[in-house]
Order: structure tokens, then sequence, then C-alpha cells
């Protein structure tokens, strides 16, 4: 099981033998994340924030699981929503873990509702081989532990997430005829 974790979308697939078995996309990701920052930075602290010091608010700090997670501050910098004038507030990474918790509860739900829908033999494999997390919202500290909890198996982030999307692209584009004999199957 592949859950890929992007800006925009989450895909999740299960693949066995060179096919898609079950699969799910949700159009919630890192940049869902981002706009829950924003909301909440907004409507706790008054303060108004853009989606680049959002996500920069997420990466140093952003967590998705107590127990993962070393508790840090950061100092948000943004225009305050009443005056209008440059302000600053700290935040903790318990703040944005709340935050974040709907978006991260749909990926959680859809996790689970493609499990749902995987045949057992399949689900065997799963609990031995794990599930594998890639994109760039991989890298959200605790989210692994975060989907453990939620499914009961093991997740474990996949080696440079970001890019391993990429390089998959490029081992298919290299093997173009299996690539496309396959992409014939599956739209059949
Ligand atoms: N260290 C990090 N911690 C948390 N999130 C991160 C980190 N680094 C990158 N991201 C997030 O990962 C997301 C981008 O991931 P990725 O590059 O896989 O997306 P994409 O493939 O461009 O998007 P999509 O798959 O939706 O088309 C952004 O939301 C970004 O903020
Ligand atoms: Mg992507």
């Amino acid at each position: 099981m592949i859950v890929d974790i992007g800006g925009g979308t989450t895909d999740i697939a299960v693949l066995s033998l060179n096919d898609i078995v079950t699969s799910a996309t949700t159009r919630v990701g890192g940049n869902a994340f981002d706009e829950q920052i924003i909301k909440y930075i907004r409507r706790e602290h008054r303060l108004l924030i853009g989606q680049s010091t959002a996500e920069e608010v997420k990466i140093a700090i952003g967590s998705a699981h107590p127990e993962s997670t070393e508790e840090k501050e950061y100092e948000v910098r943004g225009r305050d929503a009443l005056t209008g004038l440059p302000k600053s507030v700290l935040v903790r990474s318990s703040d944005i873990r709340g935050a974040i918790s709907e978006p991260l509860e749909v990926i959680g739900m859809t996790v689970r509702r493609v499990l749902d829908q995987t045949p057992p033999e399949l689900i065997c494999d799963i609990i031995d081989r794990g599930v594998v997390l890639t994109g760039g919202g991989a890298l959200l500290t605790g989210i692994d532990a975060y989907l453990r909890d939620i499914t009961g198996l093991s997740v474990h982030v996949a080696e440079d997430p970001i890019s391993c999307v990429a390089k998959g692209t490029c081992v298919a584009l290299e093997n173009f005829d299996l690539y496309k004999e396959h992409m014939n199957r599956l739209s059949k």
C-alpha cells in the first residue's frame, strides 16, 4: 500500500502483481494543512499570514502525533487583522496539531476506506510489509505514527519521499512499452 501525500491531493493505492487492486484519491494534502494553519492563526491570534508563512510553520513545528513529536515553538510574523500593523505571536506544535486535525482525519479515513475494500489475503501482505508514505506530506512529523494508530499497521516513510514519485515516473518511462500495456489493461 502506497499513500502519496502531495500538495493538492493524497493518492492511495494497493498494488499487487503489477496492478492497482484498490485505490482512492482525496483532494486533501499539504495545502489543506497550510489553509487550516492560516485559519487557526487568524481565529486564535487575529493575525493574518500568507500561504508560504503557513507552510514554513508547518515544516518548522508541524506535527500529526503527540508522542513522536518534540514540542516546539515558533514565532509567526504577520499583520494584525484589526490594526493592520505588523505583529508576531508564538505558536506551539500542539496548536498546529489541533489546527490540522480535520484534513489529517480525512486522509486517515480515506486510507481506512481503501483497506476496507482490499481483499483479506492482500491485507495479510500489508500487515507483513507495512504501508509506505511518499510525497512531501510524508515529511510532516508524526504522520507515520498518526496513520499507524488509525490503521493498526506499520507505516514507513519512503526514502527521499519528495522525489521518489518523479524517480518512479522515470522508471516507468524507461520501460514505456510495459507501462503502456499496463495502462491499456487498467483502462479496460
Ligand atoms: N518537511 C515537510 N514537512 C511537512 N510538509 C512538507 C515538508 N516538505 C514539503 N511538504 C509539503 O509537501 C507538499 C508537496 O508535496 P509534493 O511535492 O509531493 O506535492 P506535488 O506532487 O507537487 O502535489 P500533488 O501530488 O498534489 O500534485 C506541500 O504541501 C509541502 O508543504
Ligand atoms: Mg504528487
